[in-house]
């Protein structure tokens, strides 16, 4: 062993003491070799000084072996101990070696060449024990490591399905949207001027009506205009027309919306990347949404501090809307909104969209994000906003997490980068 070799000698009678340093330093005149009389003064050496092994006496004035092994092993003191003892009773040595220690040496059969080889056993094998244990840590971290990575790829896969179904979805919604939205437009266009003409119709016939009290009773003609005006149903046909063509036209708004909904999901319309003030977006979609929200919930603001973002902004309302909007449908009476803004480290941004409505149960929660999913009545949810809402803010390369307790309400938060590093690139995927 190349280096000096630091041992400590514990004792409390000076010729045994002395015996044992003489055998020590016969063999390894460079040893260096600190000694000790009492339990105490063992723990408290070992403690402070690194000895590649100690030499205890099993009978000291305030202990015996066991006490100073366990004191010492208890605060995880490794140091390899080689007990030495008077008398050699089996059953003790068992225990001792038990408790921690390396080996035994019965004093009266002390010499030079077995103390050494007791020693540099005792070290060996506390090296040997020492490297295992390393080795051991080291298996345990990569272990740890190796499940982290795992999870990591579980989360990522999760996230690949689900971009990549929102990107068929996507590329599907694009082109519905684009059959759909010609005849859609020319149908709701028509269907105004149809509601027009009827309602000319509908005056005519009244000035009609009119002149039959001026036309003799017993005029033919009369008679079988009284029969057809019976047989049609003339009066009910007059109310209905008109409430058929607004009715169609009610429906044919809707279909617009959707038209438009999947229109804004495939990005259809492609908007300018700028930087802008989230509040002030935030703002006017409440302004727009005001509608849906003021008989249900009294909106709180807290509003952080925020930089300017760099984003597709009317892109990001839609996110704000949409939120808003489920928040306003999750509030069955009377509820809150509270919309928060801040910073999160020097280069993200963070808004939370918390309600006290009927929150999302487990099972839902898997689904939220699906296309097409909804919890809501025909008419009232197309289950495309936050399958919309996800693909943008995952374009930004921002995050989407929700928080929700049944009965308590839910939390969604958003958060952006404040640049786009890669915007040319956002740009081509998008
Ligand atoms: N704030 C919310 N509280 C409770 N449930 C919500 C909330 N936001 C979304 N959800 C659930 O997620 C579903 C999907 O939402 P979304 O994609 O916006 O579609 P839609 O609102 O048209 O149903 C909703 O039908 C609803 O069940
Ligand atoms: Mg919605």
């Amino acid at each position: 062993m190349g280096e000096t070799l630091k041992i400590l000698v514990v004792d409390d009678d000076d010729v045994d003491r002395m015996t044992v340093l003489r055998a020590l330093k016969s063999g390894e005149p460079n040893a260096c070799v600190d000694e000790v009389d009492s339990a105490a003064a063992a723990a408290e050496a070992l403690r402070e000084g690194d000895y590649a092994c100690a030499l205890l006496d099993f009978n000291l004035p305030d202990g015996d072996g066991f006490s100073v092994l366990n004191d010492i092993r208890n605060s995880g003191i490794s140091t390899p101990v080689v007990m030495l003892t008077g008398q050699s009773d089996e059953k003790m040595i068992v225990e001792l070696m038990r408790a921690g220690a390396s080996d035994y040496l019965s004093k009266n059969s002390l010499n030079s060449e077995t103390l050494l080889h007791c020693v540099h056993t005792a070290i060996r094998l506390h090296q040997a024990n020492e490297e295992k244990r390393r080795a051991e840590d080291a298996l345990k971290q990569s272990h740890t490591q190796l499940q982290e990575a795992h999870h990591h790829l579980q989360e990522s896969h999760e996230q690949l399905l689900q971009s990549e179904k929102l990107a068929s979805i996507g590329q599907l919604a694009a082109g519905v949207a684009h059959e759909i939205n010609n005849p859609v437009g020319y149908v709701y266009s028509n269907l105004g001027t149809l509601q027009e003409y009827t309602d000319g119709l509908c005056r005519m016939l009244e000035t009609y009506e009119k002149l039959e009290s001026l036309v003799a009773d017993d005029e033919p003609e009369l008679q079988r205009l009284r029969e057809l005006k019976t047989e049609l149903d003339v009066e009910y046909l007059k109310d209905d027309v008109r409430n058929l063509v607004s009715e169609s036209r009610e429906g044919i708004a809707r279909v617009k919306g959707i038209v438009q909904d999947l229109k804004d999901f495939s990005h259809v319309d492609e908007a300018e990347w700028q930087w802008t003030d989230l509040h002030r977006g935030l703002d006017s979609t409440l302004n727009i949404v005001n509608n849906e929200i003021k008989y249900k919930a009294k909106v709180i603001k807290e509003y952080g501090d925020l930089p300017s973002v760099e984003c597709l902004a009317t892109q990001i309302n839609q996110v704000f809307m949409n939120l808003l909007v489920n928040a306003a449908h999750a509030i069955e009476v009377q509820g809150t909104i509270t919309i928060r803004t801040g910073m999160g480290g020097e280069d993200k941004v963070w808004v939370e969209i918390s309600d006290t409505g009927n929150g999302i149960s487990a099972e839902n929660m898997k689904k939220i994000f699906d296309p097409f999913f909804t919890t809501k009545g025909v008419g009232t949810g197309t289950g495309l906003g936050l399958s919309l809402s996800y693909g943008i803010v995952h374009k930004h390369g921002g995050h989407i997490e929700v928080d929700s307790e049944i009965g308590k309400g839910t939390t969604f938060r958003i958060s952006l980068p404040v640049s786009q590093p890669n915007q040319e690139q956002a740009k081509d995927s998008a």
